[in-house]
């Protein structure tokens, strides 16, 4: 179970804030359980937790031992929510430093792409591609996303040009009929597992859209689906008023009127980033419309205590953070004591590298308390494929409350549709 410590808000809002909210978040929490909420269609997330497809987790695995078996390198092609879920997993729950070589039992090595517009990018990951046993799994919902399908067409040609086999080791993850990626299915009868469309993008990472990818990491996806199971089990009573993840949509709809207006979400372990980027992508898009909605933003210390501490500590003060920490680190070390102790650290020695880093966190939470940034901080007991899909669903349930609370659909994504207008104008994309 999450655990959210919610102390350091205590100073930034009316003693009766956060009394005041329960009453709406407990609408806006129903209106999630009965689907009775803007953009109900869109909670196709839930329903797949409620109703567990074990027929399908079983065929992605079984999909992933075999990519594993022969692939030295899987391809992920998507953007957004096509990709930034599977990244998070994947960066939470592989090691930062691999041991040995695919053939060794490591797996192949996960690259993604499709996901910006370099060229120099593309070209590069071609050039890594050569002599090596690759898959590729293009992700895209619609099909049409320029970023994806361009990347797709050259990976595609290069893979045609690479492998007789080709279309066996490229799958697709798309609408079940709709889009470009169906049509081309026409002719190339490329393997596809489906987006459920009651799914947006950005709450698609325990579709095969991010299952597909973490089980070819290795990953038990089973245990991250059903970790998930059951934090949405949890939450599927209309009144556990205290339950963190409706704490955390009140407090931080609280903060947003008491005038803060960016969230800044900051982890103390790097494996933890990627979590970030997703974190980012399902607040941003699901709140920011109608000139609504906390700015997410995300930063990983302590690095970058040493670049945006100072922001922090004395810039506007506009921002709240949620520290996302975690009680078991795993894997930790001893800092050894020197006789000379030249480098004048032998006053940790014998302390572990978790301490140090706890303090580093207690001590920015404290500075930042005193420095006018409200804060609380979401404690996962550790970081296992169980953990990490309770922590997602626990984000998704939350920011639909969030958006309900903000009065704001918080399925949809109207604003993302007028850079692509103008950039295809210029273009000259046939109409
Ligand atoms: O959350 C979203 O809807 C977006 O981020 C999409 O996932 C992203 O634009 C990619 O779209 P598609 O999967 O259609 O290529």
């Amino acid at each position: 179970m999450l655990r959210l410590d919610a102390r350091n808000t205590h100073a930034f809002l009316a003693d009766d804030a956060l009394a005041k909210l329960q009453p709406t978040t407990l609408d806006a929490h129903r209106a999630v359980l009965d689907a009775s909420g803007a953009g109900a269609e869109y909670l196709g997330w839930r329903d797949l937790l409620l109703d567990p497809n074990d027929a399908l987790l079983e065929d992605l695995t079984s999909t992933a031992t075999r990519i594993r078996n022969q692939a030295d390198v899987l391809v992920c092609l998507g953007i957004g929510g096509s990709y930034l879920g599977a990244r998070a997993v994947i960066d939470a729950l592989t090691p930062y430093f691999p041991p040995g070589e695919p053939e060794g039992g490591r797996g192949p090595e996960i690259v993604f792409g499709g996901h910006h517009m370099s060229g120099a990018y593309v070209r590069q990951l071609l050039a890594h591609l050569e002599g090596k046993s690759v898959y590729v799994n293009v992700i895209s919902k619609s099909g049409t996303t320029l970023e994806t399908a361009l990347a797709f067409r050259l990976v595609r040609d290069w893979m045609e040009a690479h492998f007789d086999d080709a279309e066996d080791r490229i799958i697709v993850t798309t609408d079940p009929e709709r889009g470009a990626l169906n049509a081309l299915r026409q002719e190339k009868p490329y393997k596809k597992y489906v987006i459920p469309p009651s799914v947006g993008g950005r709450f698609s990472v325990l579709t095969p859209v991010g299952l597909l990818p973490i089980a070819v990491a290795g990953i038990d996806i089973r245990s991250l689906f059903y970790g998930a199971v059951q934090a949405c089990q949890d939450l599927h009573t209309p009144a556990p008023v205290d339950h963190p993840a409706l704490t955390y949509a009140a407090l931080r709809t609280g903060l947003l009127q008491a005038g803060y207006q960016i969230e800044v979400l900051a982890t103390f372990e790097p494996r933890l980033n990627g979590f970030g980027g997703w974190w980012q992508q399902l607040y941003g898009e699901s709140e920011g419309k109608e000139h609504k909605g906390l700015f997410p933003a995300v930063v990983q210390y302590s690095t970058d205590l040493h670049s945006l501490g100072q922001y922090m500590q004395e810039g506007q003060r506009i921002l709240m953070e949620t520290f996302l920490m975690v009680e078991e680190d795993g894997g930790d070390l001893l800092v050894p004591s020197t006789a000379a102790n030249l480098d004048g650290l032998n006053y940790l020695a014998g302390q572990t590298y978790t301490h140090v880093n706890r303090q580093a966190y207690e001590g920015t939470a404290k500075a930042h308390t005193e420095g006018g940034v409200p804060n609380l901080t979401l404690w996962l007991g550790a970081v296992n494929p169980s953990t990490v899909g309770e922590v997602i669903y626990f984000f998704e349930h939350a920011v639909a409350v969030s958006g309900y609370l903000l009065e704001v659909n918080p399925f949809n994504q109207p604003g993302v549709e007028a850079y692509k207008q103008e950039m295809f104008r210029l273009l000259r994309r046939p109409a």
